[in-house]
Parts: structure tokens; sequence; C-alpha cells
């Protein structure tokens, strides 16, 4: 069958701020370049982001990138890659700086300069006081990062294809990667969009569970696309818990409420962090206080008639506070948990948030696989950016607003990268005549398929597995009884049946096409988190509580095709400072 075809320098999948920000570094280059993404730009999650971006601008306290990096190394419980830590740390006042010229309206502190607020796991002097690093605009940080990103696209004359979806990538004979399939989700019409170099910025996965902060539009269509390519997914048993989700709700309570001053609670009011986390109490890391408000609930200090959540108080920070600096957290509290927040604590509970795992890259956003001979090579033509990509900076747990410097840093160099890179292959490469062919049969066999389940009965087992059995704390029998249920979710997936063809913008065979995809991020989730046995950052198991650096100091990568693990070290050399050697690690 002929598809269409359009020829660009450059394709981007996913228009939050990582696909943006490579966007806009290649298109005022003068390249041409396509950003596709399933909603209108401005809707993509990243919107979602509240609390800051983190860069060690010292404008509250004193700081520097050194003791960012440090953080960040603790944090990532020393999975995390140092080379690539210290290159976005260093960065980070540059980038932030960069953003404000774009127009960024950041919130200002009384001498002008952009408002900070502490976030968990900041410390000054290496582990010692809080740090107050997070840049803020209110409790709106990446609405008001992806509006300024968009109109510098349009002023850079950036192509956006709004409400389509990458379906495969396409390879040519050699394994480079050459452009993308995709969807148009409004007319169905399928095209190929050739590339000389293609960008993956697809964002999280962290639809795979039954709560989420997540947007219905991150359902892992990238790490779905690679993994069909045979790109291997990288740590994806290293799932972050956001301590404070709405309870019954999922939406986030931005970290910023507890940098502002506010705490936790439990059914008897006690501060119960200050027992988990003596020093940094409400600001430890994120697993850390998941984990507590997990066990505070499972011994009986849980709030509510099922005593199945905790409270976040911050009436104390007073009205003017909550006004200017979390107005967002009030509508929310009172849209979702019907509290207002100036008077009332807000019910809350650790929900999926962030996929630290993701396609394996260099800090310069090249994908990289391991080669059965030798050491990692760079796939031609193929990169990814933000959380859809293990740099890896977070490690086994990333701090937050970490997430929101990520995506500007790397998506700034990536697109330096493809600049370099494009200079050297000026010519798009002759593609096989069939190349089609895979993803055709593929939506031919979800539209014809008769008599099969619904897909949202099999996404909602999906979700159910995950949530039951690779939650905060995991466990061997569950992890091994979840392993077989996502076996038989997968299984189920491939018998699917669209049963309402005629629903406006394709809406039935979009879901199918992303249940592909969850179900890829969700059996490569439980594999490796079965086989990890020790506990790291967000990776909690009953039965090996402690890390083991000797056995795991290792990256997992997980092969879709054949079913398979492998590992790969952890650098923990940095590019030019001491390595930070794994220690204790405690808050
Ligand atoms: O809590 C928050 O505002 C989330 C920030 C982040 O995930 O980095």
């Amino acid at each position: 069958m002929a598809i269409v075809k359009r020829k660009f320098d450059a394709v981007i999948v996913g228009a939050g701020g990582a696909g943006m920000r490579a966007a806009l570094q290649l298109s005022e280059a003068g390249l041409k370049v396509a950003v596709l993404s399933k909603v209108f730009p401005t809707r993509s999650h990243t919107v979602a982001a509240q609390g800051g971006i983190a860069a060690a601008l010292g404008n509250v306290t004193e700081d520097n990138w050194h003791w960012h990096m440090y953080d960040t190394v603790k944090g990532s419980d020393y999975l995390g890659d140092q080379d690539a830590i210290e290159f976005m740390c260093r960065q980070a006042s540059e980038v932030v700086y960069e953003l404000e010229h774009f127009g960024m309206p950041f919130d200002r502190l009384d001498n002008g300069k952009i408002y900070q607020r502490p976030f968990g796991g900041q410390s000054q002097h290496f582990g010692g006081a809080q740090a107050t690093r997070s840049c803020a605009a209110a409790d709106r940080t990446g609405h008001a990062m992806l509006h300024t990103l968009y109109q510098r696209n349009v002023r850079a004359n950036t192509q956006f294809f709004v409400e389509w979806m990458g379906l495969d990538l396409v390879r040519d004979e050699g394994g480079d990667v050459c452009g993308v399939m995709a969807l148009d989700m409004e007319t169905g019409e399928v095209m190929l969009l050739q590339a000389r170099a293609t960008l993956f910025a697809t964002g999280g996965s962290a639809r795979i569970f039954g709560a989420s902060t997540n947007a219905f539009i991150n359902t892992g269509d990238g790490l779905g696309m690679a993994a069909r390519a045979g790109i291997p997914l990288q740590d994806m048993e290293f799932w972050q818990f956001h301590p404070t989700g709405v309870y019954g709700v999922g939406v986030l309570i931005s970290e910023a409420v507890r940098g502002e001053g506010g705490y936790l609670l439990n059914k008897d009011g006690e501060r119960f962090m200050e027992r988990y986390a003596p020093h940094a109490k409400d600001l430890a890391s994120r697993d850390v206080v998941s984990r507590a408000l997990t066990t505070e609930i499972k011994e009986g200090r849980g709030c509510g008639r099922d005593g199945d959540h905790l409270l976040l108080k911050l009436d104390h920070l007073g009205a003017e506070v909550i006004h200017t600096r979390l107005p967002g957290i009030r509508e929310i509290a009172m849209k979702f948990a019907h509290v207002d927040p100036i008077h009332d604590p807000i019910p809350v509970t650790p929900t999926a948030h962030y996929m630290m795992g993701g396609i394996p890259t260099n800090f310069n956003g090249q994908v990289v696989v391991p080669y059965k001979t030798g050491p990692e090579e760079v796939v031609q033509g193929f990169y990814a950016v933000g959380e859809c990509a293990c740099v890896s900076v977070h490690g086994a747990n990333r701090l937050g607003t970490n997430s929101l410097l990520d995506i500007l840093v790397f998506g700034r160099a990536a697109g330096q990268q493809i600049i370099e890179d494009l200079k050297k292959n000026p010519h798009h490469k002759p593609l096989a005549p069939d190349v089609a062919d895979g993803t055709l049969a593929r939506l031919a066999r979800l539209e014809n398929q008769k008599d099969g389940e619904s897909v949202a009965q099999v996404s909602d087992a999906l979700r159910k597995t995950m949530q039951t059995h690779c939650g905060v704390f995991r466990f061997a029998e569950m992890l091994e009884q979840g392993v077989a249920r996502i076996g038989e979710v997968a299984e189920r997936a491939n018998h699917t049946e669209i049963r309402d063809k005629s629903r406006v913008f394709n809406t039935a065979r979009v879901e199918a096409l992303e249940l592909d995809n969850l179900v890829k991020v969700a059996v490569a989730t439980m594999a490796s988190a079965q086989a990890r046995t020790e506990s790291r950052g967000a990776h909690a198991r009953d039965d090996f509580p402690d890390r083991d650096d000797n056995k795991w100091l290792k990256h997992t990568l997980y092969f879709n095709e054949e079913q398979r693990l492998d590992y790969k070290p952890v650098r923990l050399k940095p590019l030019t400072v001491p390595s930070f050697p794994p220690k204790a690690r405690t808050y």
C-alpha cells in the first residue's frame, strides 16, 4: 500500500519541555523540524510540573553546582552516572538564565532575582543544612515554561503536527534510524516522516499504574516504539511514587507545599517524618518519604475511616503565602479533595509519578546500545531526551525539580549534537520499499481482530496488576506472581478488539495502540524488578532490605524481543571532579 511520505531534517516525537527545547535549538539553526504531539503542545504533561527547576543560583541561600551534584548522586542512591550528573548540574544556572531571557515569568524575590524555594534532598556543603535551590513560577512552573518554549518555537518556525501519534521507528537495513511512522489521530491517515535525525521526547509512562499523577497521554509510546525496534529499556524497576498525590484521585500536590513549610501528619496528629528522617524531616528524598507514608498506613496510623491516607497540613503558612506561592495547590485541593487548605489539611497518599528508567542515552541525547562483543555504540540517527530517556542522571530515585532541569539541559544538548551530526550526514538515507509494512500489518491486526476483549478491560487489568505487584514495597512472591500475571495481560493485549471504530478522533484505535506501548513498559518493569535482589532508591524489597553495591551497582537492560535481561556498569567517574563513592544514605 502506498503511503504519504514527508521529509524533514529532524522529527521530534513529543512536544513537552524536552521536545520543545530541542526543537528550538534545531529550528533556530535553520533546520526543517517537525514536532508531533498527541495533544496541543501546551497541553503536554510538562504543563503539570508544579514546584520548580533545580539550579544552584544561590539567590536565597549560598549554593553551588558541586553541592547540587552531590545531592543528585546521593538522591540516585549511587545508581546515577556521575559524568552525566556533573554535566547537568554544571549547566543548570546557564539553562535557567537562558529560559529567563526567553521570557519565562519566574516569581521574583524583593531584590528582583529569581524566586527559589527548598525541595527534598537539597543540601549545602555536601549533606549539611537545607539548600534553597528550586526556581519557581508560583506552583505552575511547568505551565510557564511550556508556554515560553512554545512561543519561541512558533517564532523559530518549528512545524507542529498536532494530534499526531508516533507509531514505529523506521530503521534501514544497517539499523540506522531514518524517521518515524505516524498516525493522524483525527483522520486515521498514516504517514512516514523521513528524517536525518529522529528524537523521542515522549515523556513518562506512569499510566501503567492504577493511581498516577500522570496525564492520560503518558502511555510510554516512545518506549514501546524503541522496544519494538530492538532497543533495550534501561533501569525500568525504578519508579518514583510521589508522597503527596490527592487521596483517591492521584492529582499531584507539589512538594513545594513542604518546601514552603507544610508538613505531614498521621491520625494521631504526629509529625511522623521526624522519626524517619530526623535531619531533613518532610524534605527527605521522595523514596524515603513515600516509604514512611506507606509504613504509617500499614502500621495502623493512617487517617480516615479506612486508615489509608495521611494529612498534609499547610494552614499555618497563612492565606497570603497560599494565595501567592501555592494558588494552584489550593485550587486542586478544593476541586479534588473538597478541602480549602487555608483551613484544613489535604488528604494524600503516595502515587506513581516518574519513571527513572527509559531509553538508554549518553548525555548528548544519543541512544546507545550494547553490542555483544564490545562497548556501547550509538544508534545512528536516533536520540531521546526527557523522561522517556535514561541518561542516567536520576539513577534509582530522582530529586524533586531535577526533572525540569533534565529536560532543559538534555533537550539543548541533544539539539546541539544533532546539529553537529547533520553536518556530517547531509542526505536522507534510502529506504527499503517495504519499510512501512510492519506498522501497517500491526494496524490491520488491531482493526480486524474479532471476538477479542475490549481494550479498556485489558488496560484495566494491566494497571491493577502493576499497582498490586510493583508498588512502593515489593515482595518476592508478589513479584513472581506479577511477572506471570503481566505476561497473561500481554497475551490478552494481542487479542483485543476495537469495539467502536466510529468514535471521534479515532479514540478507540489510539487507545489500542497505547495499550501496545503500556504492555512493553509494564513487562520490562516487572521483569527488571523481580531480578534485582536488593533495595536501592525507589526499588524497596522486603526480602532484600539492603543496598548491595558488590552485586548490584549496575544498570539493568531489558530486551523485549528475547525477553532477556542484561546489565552494564554505572559510570562512577565524573567529568572533572573526584567521584562520590557510595556510602550509607541517610536524611
Ligand atoms: O512536587 C512537585 O512539584 C514535583 C516536582 C517534580 O516532580 O520534580
